[in-house]
């Protein structure tokens, strides 16, 4: 099957119906091309492939998450998921074993709580990625939580961006480490002291991304203004849709255009779609953060005075319905409610008052939540594997819990290398 074909024959967007339709006529009268689109309802077949079984990404904005939300996405894990529940490298929640005729329930009561699975998976902009931490960090530059939900609002549902030629990833941070990773996401744009005109301006970087033709992103030599993040990001996925490879998928992503036209071609593509110059950056590059820890995990103080966040390890993403459950409860017993999924896997929980910290750490230790993980669980990440990718080689997630075992026991580093357990060249973890 071509996808291009069927992506000309019809948008991504258009298979929801045909998924409440399905939920009634049973798997086996999918067709293979309406199958290919539901990704851009998150939903993806999974091992094993032919019982009918289908793994559900959701979509949640910069991991920002409330109770009622989370307490959703675990009673859904637990009525048509088995219970589990992996937390992704893009600060998703990922729920498998899902039958289509779960489908419309899923759906139905993520959308009631305003969570959704839109463009989560398929050929079009994917989770956009935030800082965790954003509006309680003590070293962030800037609080990027609404560019998160304006970025988010301006792509989602939005045709003129579900048909690129590949995903589309966007990580935004005003965070001090950066720790979005803006070097392996196709737009990366963080925070940092406009020294020329006083303030924070956004440096942007683009073409990055992993798999097995792994590329930095490129610096795109420019200066923004927070305002104008959202219509460069518009801008560079426009010249994406319009110039990327629809050939040959394996060459499709946005760092093979960066690489054949590099920068300069890139940038005046760019502008020409703005409609006017991008401010030149005096400097070339921000320096690189190598030697911070980027996890944010442990129990730290909040820029609001008296308050903590307190960031769990949730090895390798792998956790349950039940779990989250308590995650929901603990955040709003003894926090302000607020909740965040982080892009190495785990879990943050935000304004805990100081008078309250003891309670939770005792409700943790009960729960035996880690909220003073080793270096080597802040390093650990591990793609979904082959208990469930169709396209993979190996186990991960037991084997990262092994080898968190081994490590933290036999090396103390203060601050850890990323390691990634992937169960192919793919390296979605
Ligand atoms: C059934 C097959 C697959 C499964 C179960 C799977 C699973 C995942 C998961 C859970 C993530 C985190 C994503 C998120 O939260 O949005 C992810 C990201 C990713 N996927 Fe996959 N994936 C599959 C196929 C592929 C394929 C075919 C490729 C490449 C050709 C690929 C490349 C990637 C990369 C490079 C990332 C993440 C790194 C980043 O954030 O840039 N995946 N995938
Ligand atoms: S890295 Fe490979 S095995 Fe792991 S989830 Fe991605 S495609 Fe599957």
């Amino acid at each position: 099957m071509n996808i291009e074909e069927v992506k000309k024959g019809k948008d991504g967007l258009d298979v929801l119906a045909d998924i409440y339709r399905y939920a009634k006529l049973g798997f086996k009268a999918i067709t293979p091309e309406d199958e290919a689109l539901f990704r851009w309802y998150g939903i993806y077949t999974q091992r094993p492939a032919s019982e009918g079984f289908f793994m559900v990404r959701l979509r949640i904005p910069g991991g920002d998450l409330t109770p009622d939300q989370l307490r959703t996405i675990a009673d859904l894990s637990i009525e048509h998921g088995r219970g589990l529940a992996d937390i992704t490298v893009r600060q998703n929640i990922q729920l498998h074993w899902v039958r289509v005729e779960s489908l419309p329930d899923v759906l139905d009561r993520l959308r009631a709580v305003g969570l959704s699975t839109t463009e989560a998976c398929g050929d079009c902009v994917r989770n956009i990625i935030n800082c965790p931490v954003s509006g309680v960090d003590h070293d962030e530059l800037y609080d990027t939580t609404p560019l998160i939900r304006q970025t988010n609002d301006f792509f989602v549902g939005n045709r003129d961006f579900s048909n690129l030629p590949r995903k589309f990833k966007i990580a935004i941070t005003g965070c001090a480490v950066r720790c979005v990773y803006p070097e392996i996401n196709d737009i990366g744009m963080f925070a940092v002291h406009d020294a020329e005109r006083g303030g924070t301006a956004f440096r942007v970087r683009v073409g990055g991304g992993l798999s097995t033709t792994p590329r930095f992103s490129k610096d795109l030599g420019v200066l923004i203004d927070p305002q104008e993040a959202v219509e460069l990001c518009g801008a560079i996925a426009s010249v994406f849709r319009e110039e990327g490879n629809r050939e040959n998928r394996k060459r499709a992503r946005l760092k093979f255009l960066v690489e054949q036209w590099e920068i300069p071609r890139f940038r005046d593509a760019v502008e020409a779609r703005l409609g006017h110059n991008l401010r030149i950056a005096p400097e070339p590059e921000a320096t690189p953060i190598t030697e911070r820890d980027r996890s944010h995990l442990g129990i730290h103080g909040q820029h609001q005075q008296g308050h903590y966040y307190v960031g769990l390890s949730i090895l390798g993403g792998r956790t349950s319905g039940a779990d989250l459950n308590r995650l929901a409860d603990l955040s709003e017993e003894h926090g302000s409610g607020r909740i965040r999924t982080t892009n190495t896997q785990n879990v943050i929980l935000l304004d805990i008052p100081e008078r309250k910290l003891e309670a939770l750490t005792s409700n943790l230790d009960r729960y035996g939540f880690e909220y003073q993980p080793s270096w080597s669980r802040k390093a650990i990440i591990a793609c979904t594997g082959i208990q469930f990718c169709k396209l993979a080689l190996a186990e991960t997630k037991n084997r990262a819990a092994e080898l968190n075992d081994s490590l933290e026991s036999a090396v103390d580093i203060e601050v850890a290398p990323r390691i990634s357990v992937t169960g192919c060249p793919n390296a979605c973890g």
